[in-house]
């Protein structure tokens, strides 16, 4: 099974990143997490674009969440919401609309900030637009504030309770692409 983890920041050093390998320490033995690196090469969306060059990124973009059983999405929050190359990426994405690669593709958001709240606002954002997509959303979030200290030196969560957050929004993650997979046997 894979699992395509989405980064909403194009930092080097981004905790988003980290929250995504921190992830994928938790995954179950079968399980993988692909990291998805094209960000930073998606254009802004142009209708034009759409309909007569659709962006290289996109297309592989497209091709690795088709490749994947599941999707996770580690936003950060800029100025409470979404950053903006992120949402940009998930407008290429939904168009067009019908058939759209995320439709009814399990889809969990987590988020790390350097704030007190961890992204919630942002999480939440994000799982309103995967939710406009189509997608099948986990109704969970996992807030990592002051991310500078959240890490321990092995990579996981310094707070047990965050990894237990982390685990259960990972289980019901994995448990819905179970769902999905034996209604199609
Ligand atoms: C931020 N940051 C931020 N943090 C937060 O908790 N709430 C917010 O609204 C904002 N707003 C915001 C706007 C902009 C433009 C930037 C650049 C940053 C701080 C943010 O959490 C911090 O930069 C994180 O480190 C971003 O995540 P990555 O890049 O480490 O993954």
């Amino acid at each position: 099974m894979k699992v395509l983890g989405i980064s909403g920041s194009l930092r080097r050093d981004s905790h988003n990143a980290a929250l995504l390998r921190a992830a994928a320490l938790q995954l179950p033995p079968g399980v993988e997490l692909e990291l998805w690196e094209g960000l930073k090469a998606v254009p802004p969306y142009d209708a034009d674009d759409e309909a007569e060059a659709r962006p290289r990124a996109i297309r592989e973009l497209d091709a690795a969440i088709r490749d994947a059983d599941a999707v996770l999405i580690a936003t950060p929050e800029y100025n409470h919401s979404v950053p903006g190359q992120l949402k940009n990426a998930l407008d290429w994405i939904s168009r067009p609309l019908a058939g759209n690669p995320l439709r009814n593709k399990p889809v969990a958001v987590i988020g790390a900030s350097t704030g007190l709240f961890g992204a919630v606002w942002a999480q939440a954002e994000v799982r309103k637009i995967a939710t406009a997509i189509g997608a099948n959303v986990v109704d969970r979030e996992l807030p990592v504030g002051q991310a500078a200290d959240a890490f321990a030196e092995d990579g996981r969560l310094a707070d047990d309770e965050l990894e237990l957050v982390l685990a259960d929004l990972l289980a019901e993650l994995i448990g819905d692409v179970r769902g999905v997979l034996a209604q199609a046997a």
